[in-house]
């Protein structure tokens, strides 16, 4: 039997409840008829109605938008006033799929759309093609007081009087990249350039640096040396990692599973080297990491949308086990991160939900981000986990664990696509109480997935246990996650 010892006295850190964020860009089938559906029975000013309830249900605390690479192209003012006069652009990604920019969905509504989900809004400002001025008007826009500036005034004109007081804003997006081709040095100048504009626009910001594409260490070095650490211009710096090149996302062999797994796991070295890169600059303070792209990246086409919704991607309980081990690995160095946010939402690549005129159902991955809920605002609990692993760089289990309220959550997935385990939770300092509840996703078919036909093919089930002796069985491929009272 795998041992899971909980060395409950020793905690890593508090998890920041945004890790669990989503990222919402201007592409393909994510805002439209995505989660701006207005001519659907269920809307809420225009919204998905069970994707509002579902972010809600799952506590997503954060939304990322516009862009990904849309947001190098954005002008934001394109984006206000009445709908029916905004102007029709060039989508970023038209090149790919042909598609042009309503602009039906912008500030305003996508303010609207985070109050609908209690979620707060993660804005990504464009420093390729428009000036800091344009941004510092997007920050006024946005931030300042009612009745005082110009922006504050068009605002108000536009139906919303009282400021958004946004406060996350991303400095760009792949800047070595679509995000201006720019090297590390020139971004940094760059960045050092548009913050002193942005912060000069409102108090309390929180800017993050965009930073390198997955393992380029180098980059990170190089953009860490330009910025300068005797000046706090950052709160946060991001990596982006996709995992992919595994197999057709439904029809993957056992070895695809494994060696998709192999790359989701290597979050974990990704987080120790660019934090490493971080501390060696001494910028623990300002530099906490921010992995605002994370996912699997499959094949296209497999989606509802069949290919007509460029990214769109069908997500079974393999892309489940991703989620559940790289939120793991989130929660275990939740000491080195600010945030993260999932790609995308919906529609797209690594979704949440699904959707299509009526149609709208939830991923399982969906299904893991609400079964880990409970982490949120949780203090990380150190994990020793005796287990054999089931390839190179898989481990039999993936595990985090957190205690908040007097209560313990544990959350493990088993990664062997081949054999059901059981796992026996030891706690050390302190015992856990007689009555737990034990929630399970999957029942052993590691390429289940929900469709529009058979929307809850993959769901959790939640069952009661009343003398919880610390043993938990999950099927392979599964996902389970404990909550249980902790006693001293
Ligand atoms: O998520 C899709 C795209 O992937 C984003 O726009 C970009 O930032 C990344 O390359």
């Amino acid at each position: 039997m795998d041992k899971i010892y909980l060395v409950l006295p020793k905690t890593i850190g508090t998890i920041n409840p945004d890790i669990y964020g989503v990222f919402a860009e201007h592409i393909g089938g994510v805002i439209y008829d995505g989660i701006w559906a207005p001519d659907t029975k269920d809307n809420i000013n225009g919204f998905r109605r069970p994707i509002i309830e579902k972010m809600k249900q799952a506590r997503i605390p954060l939304v990322r938008w516009p862009g990904g690479c849309f947001a190098e192209i954005y002008d934001w003012r394109d984006g206000i006033g009445p709908r029916e006069e905004r102007p029709t652009r060039i989508n970023f990604w038209h090149y790919r799929d042909g598609r042009y920019e309503s602009n039906q969905v912008g500030t305003d509504e996508f303010m609207d759309f985070c109050r609908l989900c209690d979620a707060q809004p993660y804005f990504a400002a464009n420093i390729t093609s428009v000036t800091p001025l344009d941004i510092r008007d997007w920050i006024d826009y946005c931030n300042s007081p009612a009745g005082t500036t110009v922006m504050a005034k068009l605002r108000e004109q536009n139906g919303h009087r009282e400021p958004y007081n946004v406060k996350l804003w991303g400095v760009g997006n792949e800047t070595w990249g679509d995000g201006g081709d720019m090297t590390p040095e020139s971004y940094a100048m760059e960045y050092r350039r548009y913050v002193t504009v942005m912060n000069n626009a409102s108090r309390g910001l929180e800017l993050i640096a965009s930073g390198a594409n997955c393992f380029d260490y180098g980059w990170t070095r190089r953009m860490l040396e330009t910025l300068d650490k005797s000046r706090r211009l950052m709160s946060g710096m991001s990596f982006h990692y996709y995992c992919g090149g595994a197999g057709d996302p439904l029809t993957f062999s056992d070895a695809q599973w494994y060696e998709l797994l192999a790359k989701a796991g290597r979050m974990q070295e990704l987080v120790e080297r660019h934090w490493a890169a971080v501390v060696s600059y001494g910028m623990e303070k300002q530099g906490k990491l921010v992995i605002d792209e994370w996912g699997c990246w499959h094949p296209e086409g497999s989606g509802p949308s069949r290919g007509s919704n460029l990214f769109e991607q069908q997500s079974t309980m393999r892309d489940a086990a991703v989620s559940a081990h790289t939120l793991n690995i989130f929660n275990n160095n939740c000491e080195k991160i600010r945030l993260a946010t999932v790609a995308q939402l919906v529609n797209n690549l690594h979704a949440l939900f699904l959707s299509g005129g009526e149609n709208c159902i939830t991923t399982p991955t969906y299904h893991v981000f609400d079964m880990y809920k409970n982490h949120q605002g949780g203090q990380a609990v150190e994990i020793i986990a005796e287990c054999t692993s089931c390839a190179e760089g898989v481990p039999g289990v993936s595990v985090s664990a957190s205690v908040k309220g007097g209560k313990l959550t544990v959350t493990a997935a088993n990664l062997s696509a081949e054999k059901d385990v059981t796992v026996k939770l030891v706690p050390f300092g302190g015992a856990l109480g007689g009555q737990a509840e034990i929630t399970i996703l999957g029942d052993g078919d590691v390429r289940a997935h929900n469709t529009f036909d058979v929307p809850d093919r993959v769901k959790p089930v939640t069952k009661a246990v009343s003398s919880f002796d610390g043993t938990v069985e999950i099927p392979r491929g599964g996902i389970a996650a404990v909550c249980v009272k902790v006693e001293k």
